[in-house]
């Protein structure tokens, strides 16, 4: 059964003409196990058969959500951070990165970059900056960092010349070794300027190899590129960069906020911040 209020069919949405609703996407999928409403019948299908794989798929999602407000709120806090590129965005949620980073410092400035239309779409409508703090949203794939980088919107909303706080949350695992993930970071590493940082995550089979291995071909079958990384195959994201206490570690003890810490190993997933020296 869909969730109250999810979209039942495709028949009477108001849905761009560019979003094909009848094959699963990644943002989608995921806004389903979050109990959000922005998924159809075929992204709820790949979801359920995911967490058949990883029954406890919708914890681990909620940990990532709780990793980027920890992450984001440190940079603000204690590095003096106040812009953010943000790309794997996914559909707006609770606790986004200008959400937190503006409870902080209301002058926060962040762009958004997701491959999806749909996140453009929500993003668009539900996302708003301020004038103090804007917030701009762009369409590209983390696979052509150098088209991110070239893109107006760039100029428009960051200043590459100041320290700039690149996130790359739950979206690691959608690259293929193919792709060169590690030249796509450092490409938009070396972009930045010297005191910017990096907040990575990266789902890992170290924890529970079978369940991953399941996850990972239940959402190939649904035609979502999953690679799950090792952490000595996660680390070299990093090269370069000086990462903070405590490292790059399993994602639910990175600066656990007290009273909520879990389980290291009950995440399947490293989260690493890192300044650019
Ligand atoms: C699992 S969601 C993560 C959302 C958010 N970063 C978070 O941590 O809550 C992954 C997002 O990455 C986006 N994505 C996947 N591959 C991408 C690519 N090659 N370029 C840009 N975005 C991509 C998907 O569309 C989706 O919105």
């Amino acid at each position: 059964m869909p969730e109250p209020g999810a979209n039942e069919d495709t028949g009477t949405q108001q849905v761009p003409p560019e979003i094909n609703t009848n094959v699963p996407q990644s943002a989608r999928v995921y806004d389903y196990w979050l109990g959000g409403k922005d998924h159809f019948p075929a992204d709820r299908a790949l979801g359920d058969a995911i967490a058949e794989a990883l029954p406890t798929i919708r914890t681990q999602v909620r940990a990532q959500r709780a990793f980027l407000g920890r992450a984001v709120r440190y940079l603000t806090r204690d590095a003096g951070i106040r812009q953010y590129l943000d790309i794997g965005t996914g559909i707006p949620s609770a606790g986004n990165v200008h959400d937190v980073a503006q409870e902080v410092a209301p002058e926060s400035r962040v762009l958004y970059v997701d491959n999806d239309p749909i996140v453009l779409a929500h993003a668009r409508a539900l996302m708003a900056g301020t004038a103090e703090g804007p917030v701009a949203f762009i369409q590209a794939d983390l696979r052509e960092p150098e088209t991110i980088l070239s893109d107006p919107a760039v100029a428009g909303t960051l200043d590459l010349d100041q320290p700039v706080g690149l996130v790359l949350i739950g979206v690691m695992h959608h690259l293929r070794d193919d792709d060169d993930p590690r030249r796509i970071v450092a490409t938009l590493v070396d972009a930045l300027a010297p005191g910017s940082y990096l907040v990575l995550s990266q789902s890992t089979p170290d924890f529970d190899p079978d369940a991953m291995r399941a996850l990972a071909a239940a959402s190939e079958q649904g035609g979502i590129p999953n690679v799950p990384r090792s952490l000595a195959d996660t680390e070299p994201f990093f090269a370069g960069l000086e990462l903070v206490e405590p490292g790059l570690v399993p994602m639910a003890t990175w600066r656990p906020d007290p009273g909520a810490e879990q389980d290291p190993r009950s995440v399947y997933a490293y989260g690493g911040v890192a300044r650019k020296p």
